[in-house]
C-alpha cells in the first residue's frame, strides 16, 4: 500500500498521478528508497523527505519512467523536418530556429530532432535544441551520448550509420549532433520554467502527460503554450493528442505526426502539406544530404504519410470502411475518436480480424484512459501478429504503469528481438 503523503508529494513536485501510473510503481520506489536510507521504516522515510531536498530528488529518480528511443513515432520527425525547412527559408538567416524537448529523458528525442534537421539539409547553425528533464541521471546519460541497442528500435536505422560510431557494442553519437543540444535540469511544473528564454518554434512534450491527472494536464498545456511561439508547433505523444484537441487545437494533418500548430489557422486554411522539394529545402551548407531517407515509418502502414491530407472540415463523417487505416489515423489524430473507433469496427466487420485495426482500437482506448480495454485490443493484435512492434511496446507500457515490470520487460524483449531480426 502506497503512503498517501509521499504519493501526494510526488504529485505536487513532478505531477505524477498515482492513479495514472499505478500504485505499484510508486510503492516500489518508496520501498527501494526507504530501505536504503531509513531501514525500511516509511514513517522515518517521510521525515527524511521533509528534511532533505536531495532525498526528494533520489525518490524522483527512483520513480520516473525514462522509456524512450531514437525516432520514436518517425512521422513526427519527418513533419518537423518539413516544417523547419520551410521556416528556415522564410527566416532567411534572421535568427536560428529554436526547438525544445521536454522531457528529453536520456537524449534520444532531442538528438533525433537534430539528426532529422541535419539530414533534411539544414545547416548546424540554422537551429538550436534545448532539452530538459527532471532527472539528473537521465541527463548524465544524454550528455554522454552513448547508447545500447535498445535505443534503436525502428526498421530504418540508416541514421545510426551516419551519426554514430560503434564502440564495444554500443554507439557513440557524433560531436556534430551532440553539440546542437543543450541539456539542463528542469521541471515542467516549476513556475518560472524557462522564463528568461525566447519562445520556441517547435516544442516536443511527449509521453509525460499520460502520467498526470486531468487538472495537471491542462495546467501543463498552458505552460507549453507559453513556451512556444504563437506560430509555433507542439508535438505530443499519441495517447495525448485528444487532450490538445479538447483544448481546441487542430492537428497538422499528417498521419501519426501528433503535431499541433498553435496559430489560429486550422489545417483547412493552411497551404497543403507537401513532401519536401528543393524549393522548400534550405541550401545545404554542410555535408551533402544523404540519399537514403533518415526517417521512415516503423512499418509502411500508411502509403504516403506526408502526402496532402483532406482537411477535416471537408471530410465526410461517414466514409466506407475500405478507406482503411490512413483514414483511421487521420480521425484519431484529429481527436475524432468515436469516428475512428467506428471505422475500426467497420474495417473488422468488412475485412475480418486485422492486427492493425485491433492495434488502433487499443491506442484509442489507451488515449481515453481505458487501460483494461486497451490491453485486450493489443493482445488481440498480438494474437494475430505476434511480432507487432507497436502493440508489444504499448502493452509493455501499460503493464509497466500497472507495476508489472516483469511482464513489461518480457514484451519489450520480444519487441527488441523483432527489431533485431529486421535490422
Ligand atoms: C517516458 S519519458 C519520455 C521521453 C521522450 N519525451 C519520449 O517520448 O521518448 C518521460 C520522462 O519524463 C521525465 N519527467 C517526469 N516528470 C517530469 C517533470 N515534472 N518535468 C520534467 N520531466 C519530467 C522523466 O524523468 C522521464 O525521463
Amino acid at each position: 500500500m502506497t503512503d498517501a503523503r509521499i504519493a501526494q508529494l510526488l504529485k505536487e513536485r513532478i505531477g505524477l498521478d498515482a492513479e495514472s501510473v499505478g500504485d505499484a510503481v510508486i510503492g516500489r520506489a518508496i520501498r527501494q528508497r526507504s530501505s536504503k536510507v531509513a531501514g525500511g521504516d516509511v514513517g522515518l522515510y517521510w521525515e527524511r523527505l521533509q528534511a532533505s531536498a536531495e532525498e526528494v530528488q533520489a525518490l524522483i529518480e527512483a520513480v520516473i519512467v525514462p522509456e524512450t528511443w531514437f525516432f520514436r513515432y518517425p512521422e513526427s520527425f519527418a513533419a518537423l523536418a518539413q516544417l523547419a525547412g520551410r521556416r528556415v527559408c522564410e527566416l532567411a538567416g534572421a535568427r536560428p530556429l529554436r526547438l525544445l524537448s521536454l522531457p528529453c529523458s536520456s537524449g534520444e528525442e532531442p538528438y533525433s530532432m537534430v539528426m532529422a534537421l541535419l539530414d533534411a539539409g539544414l545547416a548546424p547553425s540554422a537551429f538550436q535544441v534545448d532539452a530538459l528533464d527532471v532527472s539528473r541521471l537521465v541527463l548524465e546519460r544524454a550528455e554522454e551520448g552513448r547508447y545500447g541497442r535498445n535505443s534503436f528500435r525502428g526498421e530504418n536505422l540508416g541514421f545510426r550509420d551516419r551519426h554514430f560510431r560503434g564502440e564495444d557494442g554500443d554507439f557513440q553519437i557524433s560531436e556534430t549532433v551532440r553539440a546542437k543540444v543543450q541539456f539542463r535540469l528542469g521541471n515542467l511544473l516549476a513556475p518560472a520554467l524557462l522564463a528568461d528564454e525566447a519562445p520556441y518554434d517547435y516544442v516536443f512534450c511527449r509521453n509525460l502527460l499520460i502520467y498526470f491527472d486531468r487538472v495537471t494536464q491542462e495546467r501543463v498545456v498552458d505552460v507549453l503554450r507559453r513556451l512556444a511561439r504563437e506560430d509555433g508547433v507542439l508535438f505530443i505523444g499519441p495517447a495525448e493528442a485528444s487532450l490538445l484537441s479538447r483544448q481546441g487545437l487542430r492537428p497538422l494533418g499528417v498521419a501519426q505526426s501528433f503535431a499541433f500548430p498553435l496559430d489560429s489557422q486550422a489545417p483547412a486554411a493552411r497551404p497543403a502539406f507537401v513532401s519536401p522539394s528543393p524549393r522548400h529545402a534550405p541550401p545545404p551548407r554542410h555535408a551533402p544530404a544523404p540519399t537514403k531517407p533518415s526517417v521512415a515509418p516503423v512499418r509502411p502502414r500508411h502509403p504516403k504519410p506526408n502526402a496532402p491530407l483532406p482537411a477535416p472540415a471537408s471530410a465526410p463523417h461517414v466514409v466506407p470502411a475500405s478507406a482503411g487505416l490512413a483514414d483511421i489515423a487521420r480521425l484519431a489524430n484529429s481527436g475524432q475518436t468515436a469516428e475512428a473507433r467506428q471505422r475500426c469496427e467497420a474495417l473488422l466487420a468488412q475485412q475480418g480480424p486485422s492486427a492493425e485495426a485491433f492495434y488502433w482500437l487499443g491506442l484509442l482506448s489507451d488515449a481515453q484512459g481505458q487501460g483494461a480495454q486497451a490491453q485486450g485490443y493489443y493482445r488481440k493484435a498480438l494474437y494475430l501478429q505476434p511480432d507487432h512492434q507497436e502493440s508489444l511496446l504499448h502493452l509493455a507500457a501499460l503493464l509497466a504503469a500497472q507495476g508489472d515490470a516483469e511482464g513489461a520487460r518480457r514484451l519489450q524483449e520480444r519487441a527488441a528481438r523483432g527489431v533485431k531480426r529486421d535490422a
